[in-house]
């Protein structure tokens, strides 16, 4: 058992013994250090100005990932190395070379989302691989600026980000891996006492035994939703345990029939496996938050905090995911959609945790379809999402399922729909109307400020309807205005 966090800082280990359990990477950085290069904008994850870089093996690789520290706690850090804005030019003995693109760009006025979008484009820089625009904008989709304007900035990524990454980073990888191979000493790690501490458990027994003595310790994922409740409703968490470092947790296993991803798995860890599945999993996963809320958000976390407009749970539910928990030496497994019991609600008995969901790849002869519908296309949470698998038979559907979120107080499935869809004809609109009426039965949506009850249940029908003819055939290129199917598919091939 350790009681400290340990973590890489400018090439030096920093041991942090006292330690708040809600205690942010930003207000160490700003407040301990004072290296106050890196700024506060929202608190809330929106906005990038605090974006830092971490610095993790995986695969035995080092990799650097965005993230907003403003929402990180500083205990999840353990065993990674943090950079921040402040150390590159102190590390390079100049500007580095994503910094020099910024000025020679003119990408900067104000400069207080500078720093934000040198750490974000620092991580793309060191992903490698010459970004083209489009992934250039998506990197930098967590990061708003005010007042440059984003044509400057985004010419900055391409300039920088061309070639292979040649920084005093790139020059110390190999170094960096080595100590961070240092730091994983596999201890359980516990931070306070009885009624308040931080704790990393490093093994799935270890947490199963701690959580079922604290059942009442908030369990933390990637605190991209934790984090808020910090920084935004000011709630006292005296008891936290972070999932981040058991091992196994966050394994992603691809059996040729199903995909089992661990409750720790990142949306950044997932979306390859996921992508492979199907590409409107893909565009789902790119329009997830941003790069940041990808790098710490985990899928167990969008599944365990029920909300009725998580993006996961209803292409999970539509692709027949079955969820996997863990009490004690136990676990239980349920159909996801089982898991969701009313608004706030879920099936999840004191001590209990998610460990694992199972989604069964799609078989020869079924169809997949999902589209998220918010106000804005990054970074932005969904008004309604609809996800549909159809297995179809000759020019019939022979079943299906269809799961919406922000419809009801829980992700849901259209059961009504479902049954009147079977038998229906892919050629044949007028078979699909009774599938379209049987919406208004399944679902009763409400007002809220991302939607009006009318617009929900319009949508619905819109996406139901533009499934089923992308899925009698017609081109997605007709129908879509991004996502389209057949250029991804184009390119993979
Ligand atoms: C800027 C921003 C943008 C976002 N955009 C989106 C979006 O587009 N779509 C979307 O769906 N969500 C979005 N979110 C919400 C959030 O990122 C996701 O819900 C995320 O998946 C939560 O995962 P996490 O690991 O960060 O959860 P945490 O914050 O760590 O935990 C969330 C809840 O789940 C519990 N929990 C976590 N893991 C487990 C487990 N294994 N077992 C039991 N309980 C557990 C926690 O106790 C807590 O109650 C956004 C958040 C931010 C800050
Ligand atoms: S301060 Fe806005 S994302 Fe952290
Ligand atoms: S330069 Fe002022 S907010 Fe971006």
């Amino acid at each position: 058992m350790r009681s400290s966090i340990r973590f890489l800082r400018r090439g030096e280990i920093v041991e942090v013994a006292e330690l708040s359990p809600t205690a942010t990477l930003l207000d160490y950085l700003r407040l301990t250090e004072r290296a106050c290069g890196t700024k506060e904008g929202c608190g809330e994850g929106d906005c990038g100005a605090c974006t830092v870089a971490i610095g993790s093996l995986r695969g035995g690789r080092l990799v650097y990932e965005p993230v907003n520290s403003c929402i990180q706690l500083l205990g999840m850090v353990d065993g990674k190395e943090v950079v921040a804005v402040d150390d590159l030019s102190r590390r390079e003995g100049r500007l580095h070379p994503v910094q020099q693109a910024m000025v020679d760009a003119h990408a900067s006025q104000c400069g207080f989302c500078t720093p934000g979008f040198v750490m974000a484009l620092f991580a793309l820089y060191h992903a490698g691989a010459a970004p083209d625009r489009s992934r250039v904008n998506d990197w930098l989709a967590g990061n708003l600026c005010r007042c440059t304007g984003y044509r400057p900035i985004v010419a900055a990524g391409l300039e920088a980000c061309a070639g292979r990454p040649s920084d005093s980073y790139a020059a110390a990888a190999g170094a960096t891996a080595e100590a961070l191979r240092g730091l994983a000493d596999g201890e359980d790690v516990f931070i306070g006492d009885k009624t308040s501490f931080f704790a990393a458990p490093a093994t799935v027994q270890g947490l199963a035994k701690l959580y079922a003595r604290h059942k009442d310790a908030v369990l933390v994922g990637g605190a991209t939703d934790v984090g808020l409740w910090i920084t935004k409703q000011l709630r006292s968490l005296p008891k936290i345990i972070h999932l981040g470092r058991v091992e196994g947790l966050d394994a992603i296993a691809d059996s040729g029939t199903e995909l089992s991803i661990g409750a720790t798995a990142t949306y950044a860890m997932a979306e390859p496996h996921l992508a492979a599945m199907d590409p409107d999993l893909a565009e789902l996963v790119r329009r997830l938050g941003a790069k940041q809320v990808r790098a710490a958000g985990t899928v167990g976390g969008n599944i365990a905090n029920g909300s009725p407009i998580g993006d996961m749970p209803p292409a999970l539910i539509a692709l027949g995911a079955t969820l996997e928990l863990r009490r004690g030496g136990k676990t239980r497994t349920m159909p996801l959609e089982k898991f969701f019991l009313a608004y706030g609600k879920q099936d999840r008995r004191p001590g209990e945790f998610v460990s694992r969901v199972r989604v069964p790849k799609l078989r020869a002869g079924q169809v997949f379809r999902c589209y998220k519908i918010a106000k804005r296309f990054d970074q932005d949470i969904s008004a309604v999402l609809g996800a549909f698998r159809f297995t179809v038979d000759g020019d019939r559907i022979r079943d299906c399922r269809i799961a919406y979120g922000g419809m009801a107080a829980t992700p849901k499935r259209a059961e009504a729909a479902e049954t009147a869809l079977a038998g229906a004809e892919l050629a044949g609109e007028a078979t699909w109307q009774g599938a379209l009426a049987a919406l208004d039965n399944d679902f009763a949506p409400i007002d809220d400020m991302r939607a009006s009850a009318a617009y929900r249940r319009a949508t619905a029908k819109a996406l139901m309807t533009k499934a089923l003819h992308e899925t009698a055939g017609v081109p997605t290129a007709g129908i879509r205005v991004v996502g389209q199917r057949e250029a991804v598919l184009a390119s993979v091939a």
